[in-house]
Order: C-alpha cells, then sequence, then structure tokens
C-alpha cells in the first residue's frame, strides 16, 4: 500500500499535553494555546477532559476553557468524557465532540479509570447512545496498544477486540495510544494488522508517546499501513498521570516536518505551530521538546 497523501493531525497538547503537568497551568495560557493551535491550521485541537477533578486537578478548568475559547470554523474541538456525568459536563459548554478512553489492558484500565475493561464498555455505552441522539461526534481511544506499564506486552489481538467494541459501539474514529511509547515498527505493524482485520484502516488513528525515540519511526510505519491520522502534541508536550514514566507525545511539529518532507498535505503552517510551541514552553519555563522548533530556531 502506497502512503496517504493527506494526513489529519490531531494536536493532543492542550489536554494530554497539560494533564501531566506539575504546577497547573493558567487558564489563559491554555486558552491561547489552543487558540495558536488553530490559527496554525490544526484541523483538531483536544481541548481538556471532563474527568474528576480529585483525579486529574490540571484539567479542572476544561469547562471554563471551552465556554472562553473562540471556536475556528471547520475546527474540532474534542473533550474527554469518561462517563454520562462528564458528557454532560461537556455538553452543557457546547462540545461538538467527545472522546471515550478504554485500555487493552486490565491493569491500566483499573488504574486509569478505576474499572475493568468490560465495566468500562458498559459506561462507554450510554455515553455513545447519548451522543448520538444529540448529534455528537465520538472518538475511541484505546491505550497500552503494543505496552502496558503493569503487564508489558499487549497481544495484538486484545487491541483488536477492544477497538472493535468501541467501532460497534458507534465511535467515529478509534486512536490507538502506545500509552508509554515502548512500540517499535515492526510491533506497530503487527498491532495495526490484527486491529484493521475488525476496523476499517481509514477509522484508525496512531497515538505515540516518544518515551524511547520510536513515535517517529512508528508513525511511518502506521502510514506505510494506510493510517491517515497521526495524534501529536505540540511542543512535545505530554504524559499520563497513570502510566509512570510515559514521556511526551511526539512532537506535531516533528510530526509535520516529516509529513511534509514526504510530501504529504497536512494543512499546518509549521512556522506558526514552531511560535506555538514556544509559547507554551515559555509559559512552562522550558525548550520545546521538539527537534524541528529548537533547529529552526537556531537556523534564524
Ligand atoms: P471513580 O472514583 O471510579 O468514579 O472514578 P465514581 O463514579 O465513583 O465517582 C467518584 C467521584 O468522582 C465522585 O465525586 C464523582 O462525582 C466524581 P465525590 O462524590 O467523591 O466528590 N466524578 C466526576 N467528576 C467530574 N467529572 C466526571 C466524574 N465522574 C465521577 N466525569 C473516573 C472514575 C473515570 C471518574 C476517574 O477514574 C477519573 O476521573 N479518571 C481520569 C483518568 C484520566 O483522565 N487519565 C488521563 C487521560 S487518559 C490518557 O491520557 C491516555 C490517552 O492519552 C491515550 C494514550 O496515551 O494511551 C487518551
Ligand atoms: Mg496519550
Amino acid at each position: 500500500m502506497s502512503i496517504p497523501k493527506k494526513v489529519k493531525i490531531v494536536d493532543v497538547g492542550p489536554r494530554d499535553g497539560l494533564q501531566n503537568e506539575k504546577e497547573i497551568v493558567p487558564t489563559e495560557a491554555k486558552i491561547e494555546l489552543i487558540h495558536r493551535l488553530a490559527e496554525a491550521g490544526l484541523p483538531v485541537v483536544e481541548a481538556g477532559s471532563f474527568v474528576s477533578p480529585k483525579w486529574v486537578p490540571q484539567m479542572a478548568d476544561s469547562a471554563e476553557i471551552m465556554e472562553k475559547i473562540t471556536r475556528k470554523d471547520g475546527v474540532s474541538y474534542p473533550v474527554l468524557t469518561p462517563n454520562l456525568k462528564g458528557f454532560e459536563g461537556a455538553m452543557a459548554v457546547g462540545a461538538k465532540e467527545v472522546a471515550i478512553f478504554g485500555a487493552a489492558s486490565e491493569s491500566f484500565s483499573q488504574k486509569n479509570i478505576n474499572c475493568t475493561i468490560e465495566e468500562s464498555l458498559e459506561r462507554f455505552r450510554p455515553v455513545v447512545e447519548a451522543a448520538k441522539e444529540q448529534g455528537v461526534l465520538v472518538r475511541g481511544y484505546v491505550s497500552c496498544v503494543v505496552g502496558c506499564p503493569y503487564e508489558g506486552e499487549i497481544a495484538p489481538e486484545k487491541v483488536a477486540d477492544v477497538s472493535a467494541k468501541l467501532y460497534e459501539m458507534g465511535c467515529y474514529e478509534i486512536s490507538l495510544g502506545d500509552t508509554v511509547g515502548v512500540g517499535t515498527p515492526g510491533k506497530v505493524k503487527d498491532m495495526l494488522a490484527a486491529v484493521s482485520a475488525k476496523v476499517p484502516m481509514e477509522k484508525l488513528a496512531v497515538h505515540f508517546h516518544d518515551t524511547y525515540g520510536q513515535a517517529l519511526a512508528n508513525i511511518y510505519a502506521a502510514l506505510e499501513m494506510g493510517v491517515a491520522t497521526v495524534d501529536s502534541s505540540v511542543a512535545g508536550l505530554g504524559g499520563c498521570p497513570y502510566a509512570k514514566g510515559a514521556s511526551g507525545n511526539v512532537a506535531t511539529e516533528d510530526v509535520v516536518y516529516m509529513l511534509n518532507g514526504l510530501g504529504i498535505d497536512t494543512g499546518v503552517d509549521l512556522d506558526k505551530l514552531c511560535e506555538a510551541g514556544r509559547f507554551i514552553s515559555n509559559v512552562l519555563g522550558r525548550a520545546p521538546a521538539s527537534k524541528v522548533s529548537l533547529a529552526m530556531a537556531a537556523a534564524c
């Protein structure tokens, strides 16, 4: 299969990126980041999470953010909703797309959302039903698609099984998360082969954390398999509070640079994106974790 000509990039920085910061980032800075990402041409900017503020205090201002952002036409601003309570909160502030998040690992499911995989699917079902009634899109995440911080390697069939259940439930897209960034291209291809036997390839997205520096290679492997939706995080922000040691998502700047080099259209303006990354990195008091951003700044 030839690699896709066009790729949709989902920037998860304002959510996945900032959910793991030790210091809580000011709401105004999050809003500015979301605006800058939309201005840079990102078609999807994940804006927050309607989860328990006791579990993830960093996302406690998601309702305020959704109320205050200026939404750009053609841009989607999904938020995470693990249950009906979260979904109702998201609806109250006009979310048009939500995401439910399950896992292919029982231990991770317990640590992250305090229930078994089967129980999580039962909690997601009414969320998807309510979303359908209100014309709201639902994205489904599957975590630990190649490895789990608690269980080690995860069988591709397990990932395929959970993905298929979320897809059959009504998720329009399934994002496959290498939560701890342990995947390598061969394992990613085996996993994608198993999942795409049950869910059409065009409905799949890949979501790589870059803990072991494999994310770009893994994305290339996924492109070769026909995946055309890639999650990434501006300035390489990110991590999961319930996956110790997981580093940030692959930096959006690095993904865009690679896709530009391959002649793949993303609609993203790399200069504006790097500015957005420098903006949030300044707020956090550190350099962007994007090699492309650092190289472009050094070349100026
Ligand atoms: P629980 O304790 O089992 O839930 O948590 P509960 O129903 O028993 O409720 C306990 C308390 O939470 C109650 O409050 C509820 O009202 C409240 P209390 O009476 O104690 O004051 N509560 C809520 N509050 C706000 N919004 C809600 C909500 N639901 C219940 N939606 C729960 C279950 C799912 C809520 C909890 O485990 C949780 O919030 N987990 C969040 C985990 C999380 O956000 N993890 C990071 C995102 S996933 C990720 O990063 C991976 C991903 O990037 C892909 C990848 O990389 O693999 C997506
Ligand atoms: Mg993640």
